[in-house]
């Protein structure tokens, strides 16, 4: 059964252009519940940690750097089916493949400054989920 939680991040170029605010009204709208949310910035180390699972790819340094290089929003959002309707809402990876009216194709400015993470299975939207909110920081 699918799980009813995902992860996702809105990255550096969405909260430096001030887009944060309209993409939690589309997240919330599409009828997630947003059950923990933070304002933070990671370190280069951290971000090596978060994408650890890339780190043989080549994009991984540039991913990391990107990643560290301004503040972010971390969220669990609550919804039937989380995993596959959130990544349906952002749309593609790379916005110029993203669908019309999808956060990416919205707000994304390029393959790496997407504009968000979306967690692609259960199992790693619960171990992503875990890396940024302890358990009294959630709604349980
Ligand atoms: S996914 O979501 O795992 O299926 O996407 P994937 O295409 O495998 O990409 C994994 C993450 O790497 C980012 N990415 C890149 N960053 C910089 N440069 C290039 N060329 C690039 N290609 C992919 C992509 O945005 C994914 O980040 P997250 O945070 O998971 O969205």
């Amino acid at each position: 059964m699918a799980s009813n939680r995902t992860f996702t991040m809105i990255k550096p170029d969405a909260f430096e252009a001030g887009n944060s605010g309209a993409i939690l009204k589309m997240i919330e709208e599409a009828g997630f519940k947003i059950v923990a949310m933070k304002a933070t910035q990671l370190s280069p180390e951290m971000a090596g940690k978060f994408y650890e699972v890339h780190k043989e790819r080549p994009f991984y340094g540039d991913l990391c750097k990107y990643m560290s290089s301004g503040p972010i929003i971390a969220a669990i959002l609550e919804k039937d089916n989380a995993v596959e309707d959130f990544r349906t809402l952002i749309g593609a990876t790379n916005p110029a493949n993203a669908a019309e009216g999808t956060i990416r194709k919205i707000f994304a400015k390029s393959i790496e400054a997407n504009a968000v993470h979306g967690s692609d299975s259960d199992e790693n939207a619960a171990i992503e989920g875990n890396f940024y909110f302890s358990q009294f920081e959630r709604v349980i």
